[in-house]
């Protein structure tokens, strides 16, 4: 199987950022724009779980590695002070057209996840985290940036890739789909894929365990208030589509997370 080349944090970084460059001028999915009939509900495109509410009016709000001028202007349509993190430059210039446009006020910051130190402690009262961690081999230093800067009852709504999504081949063989890749597959980026809605081609990408993607969130200081698991399943969907695959493999997971006062109060003490 085709393995990309071992990659450290920032390497991964760079190799995405310049992969996310070039999907943006291929006009490729999740490089498009929100449309414009979204703007006369914002909220109603983006908080189908209603986890978030009245909440987002004057909210200082983060969109982390939410580049491509969707949610950050939706975020502020809907009344957020917005500022959008992403490692992309050219995502982040679809930010501020739209917002240009718009006329919205949108702050948009150029770095990775998993460095905020532009940013005080305590900065954000929400942080709204799509599909990306994905892109770095290691998830607890995003985990702990965003710990640092959502303030004491704060909430952080993330979205991830399932691991057996990744683990899964994309077509099914006459078994079915099948596990390809190991689950214990520490820091080594996946093997490359053609042609699949479930990857993003020409990106580095790594699978990350539940212990890693909930275990950690929590020892970073979160607690976990809801999961979802967003549906793309079809069984009448032709065999081999997202949709067939998505009947047999659920690809995302979203989780709604609130910061703890003090990330003590978040041990588990168990009785000698
Ligand atoms: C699936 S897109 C999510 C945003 C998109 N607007 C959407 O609609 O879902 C993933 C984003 O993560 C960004 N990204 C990848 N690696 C990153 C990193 N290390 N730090 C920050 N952003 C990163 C990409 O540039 C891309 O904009």
């Amino acid at each position: 199987m085709n393995h990309p080349e071992p990659s450290g944090q920032d390497q991964a970084a760079e190799h995405n950022r310049r992969a996310w460059d070039r999907l943006v001028r291929n006009k490729q999915r999740f490089t498009r724009p929100a449309k414009d009939d979204e703007f006369h509900d914002p909220l109603k495109v983006l908080d189908g779980n209603r986890w978030l509410g009245n909440a987002v009016l004057g909210a200082q709000l983060l969109c982390l590695a939410a580049g491509g001028g969707r949610q950050a202007p939706l975020y502020a349509a809907a009344g957020a002070k917005v500022t959008v993190v992403d490692i992309s430059a050219e995502q982040l210039s679809l930010d501020r057209q739209v917002a240009a446009e718009k006329d919205l006020d949108i702050c948009t910051v150029q770095t990775s996840m998993d460095d905020l130190s532009m940013f005080a402690d305590q900065a954000f009262d929400i942080v709204i985290h799509p599909v990306s961690t994905c892109y770095l081999p290691k998830i607890a230093p995003v985990y702990r940036e965003v710990a640092r800067i959502t303030r004491p009852h704060g909430l952080y709504i993330s979205q991830h890739k399932q691991p057996t999504s990744l683990q899964a081949s994309t077509l099914p063989s006459e078994n079915g789909y099948e596990l390809l890749t190991p689950y214990y597959c520490e820091a080594q980026p996946l093997p490359a894929v053609q042609g699949s809605l479930h990857r993003e081609e020409g990106t580095l990408e790594y699978l990350h365990r539940w212990d890693q993607l909930i275990g950690e969130m929590c020892r970073a200081g979160f607690v976990i208030e809801d999961l979802t698991e967003p549906c793309h399943a079809n069984s009448q969907a032709a065999i081999g589509t997202f949709a067939h695959r998505s009947t047999f493999v659920a690809p995302y997971v979203r989780i709604k997370a609130r910061r703890m006062a003090s990330p003590a109060a978040n041990r588990v003490w168990l009785p000698e």
